[in-house]
């Protein structure tokens, strides 16, 4: 278990001083190693990058027994479709009253979630069904690009950390997802790109029009949500379409009158990103959307994003460990490879296919498209489907392809 965790290298280490993934990893080791009839796991893939989300759902899997039962809630679509077998969908009015269903097989389950409805109870709880087709990016509306940025080939050195950030170029409404594993440096080139930090011998980060949005929300400011967002982003915030695209699908509106500094984390990543966006800029930093997020906020969140980048003919660069989200948002990819937290390579921008293929091969997972919502599938390790993808070199599909 210390193996298949990754905590050899925290075994040394008091509990206090573990990172947010490294205590999450101990949590996940210390409940699986008791000798149970009944396991239960609230959220363990939080603060855990894709490839350690993985390797938990198959250490928590690997407790199965006959007799014994496993329990888990989770906020990460693909990774329940990884873990489960069986799904209990919860609804209800948050914070009034919830009802949890009868168990359904895995891909029905999620598929009632998405949908909304229940067929078997005749019982819609949401108004709308979310969706994972790419209506967004408006098939037959032809996107006209403006213009082009480029950045030069740049080295950044941290600590005994070095990141090597190969040249790249991109358009307007375009979204760049960047895809590597926990402490390979992502957030150290968002912040390169927003002009907080300098590359290494005099390389030169091309100066930028941005709006940033950090990973880590620490906020300071002493009033209400309204207050906050009338002092940064007055004049966008009463723009119609800016209201009716952002504000209101982001429920803002529920929260507004509220201290800011008494806000959930989900409430607080939801303001951060309406203040993100609220901000006239060219270019969107936005590292990890989907932290603190529900499933269902998480969709809505990258549609909000992906309507509002390619509407306004902007530029995208988004951190996310999400892989429903980042393929949802991605136009294309910029794949990190390298040892994390000692050298790491950010390879230039390439196409959703192609990166997502070099990605999920690093990790061996595959992945397919659900035919019925579009929602993409990560493969069971060594099932059929995950042999033959694996063999064809197919490791990821933009095209529906599966018919199960
Ligand atoms: N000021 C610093 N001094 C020394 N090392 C640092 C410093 N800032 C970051 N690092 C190290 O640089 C590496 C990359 O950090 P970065 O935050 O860019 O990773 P990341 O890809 O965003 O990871 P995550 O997915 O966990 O957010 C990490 O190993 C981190 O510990
Ligand atoms: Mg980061």
């Amino acid at each position: 278990m210390i193996r298949d965790l990754d905590l050899k290298e925290a075994l040394h280490k008091t509990v206090d001083v573990l990172s947010g993934g490294e205590l999450q990893r101990f949590a996940i080791a210390v409940a699986g190693v008791q000798n149970a009839d009944v396991y239960m796991f609230d959220e363990p893939s939080s603060y855990l990058d894709v490839k350690q989300r993985l390797k938990a759902a198959q250490v928590i899997r690997s407790l199965i027994e006959a007799q014994k039962y496993i329990i888990v809630v989770e906020h990460d679509l693909s990774v329940l479709d990884y873990l489960s077998d069986f799904i209990c969908c919860l609804y209800g009015a948050p914070g009034a009253y919830g009802v949890v269903t009868l168990p359904f097989s895995v891909r029905e389950g999620i598929n009632i979630f998405l949908a909304g409805y229940i067929p078997t109870e005749n019982m819609r709880f949401r108004k709308e069904a979310l969706t994972f087709k790419f209506s967004e990016t408006a098939e037959n509306e032809e996107i006209k690009k403006h213009c082009n940025y480029k950045y030069p080939t740049m080295t950044k050195t941290q600590g005994t950390f070095s990141l090597e950030i190969k040249a790249g170029e991109f358009t307007d409404s375009e979204i760049i997802v960047m895809l590597g594993q926990n402490g390979t440096g992502k957030t150290t080139f968002i912040k390169m790109l927003a002009g907080q930090m300098p590359a290494d011998d005099g390389a030169q980060v091309p100066e930028l029009n941005v709006s940033y949005k950090p990973q880590k929300i620490q906020p300071k400011f002493p009033g209400t949500v309204r207050e906050l967002i009338h002092k940064r982003i007055r004049d966008t915030f009463l723009h119609p379409q800016f209201t009716s695209d952002v504000v209101k699908p982001l429920n803002i509106e529920n929260i507004i009158d509220q201290e800011v500094l008494n806000l959930s984390g989900g409430e607080l990543q939801r303001v951060a990103i309406v203040l993100c966006l609220g901000q006239p800029a060219d270019i969107y930093l936005i590292d990890e959307p989907s932290a603190y997020l529900d499933s269902e906020q998480r969709i809505v969140v990258s549609k909000v994003i992906k309507r509002f980048i390619l509407h306004a003919g902007k530029s995208g660069f988004i951190v996310e460990h999400d892989f429903i989200m980042a393929t949802y948002l991605a136009d294309r990819v910029i794949v990190y490879d390298g040892i994390p937290g000692v050298k790491c390579v950010a390879n230039a921008p390439q196409s959703l296919l192609s990166g997502m293929n070099t990605f999920l091969k690093a990790l061996e997972i595959t992945f397919r498209r659900d035919p019925t919502n579009y929602r993409p599938r990560i493969n069971k390790l060594n099932s059929i489907k995950d042999m033959e993808q694996k063999n064809a070199g197919n490791y990821f599909f933009l095209d529906d392809q599966s018919t199960d």
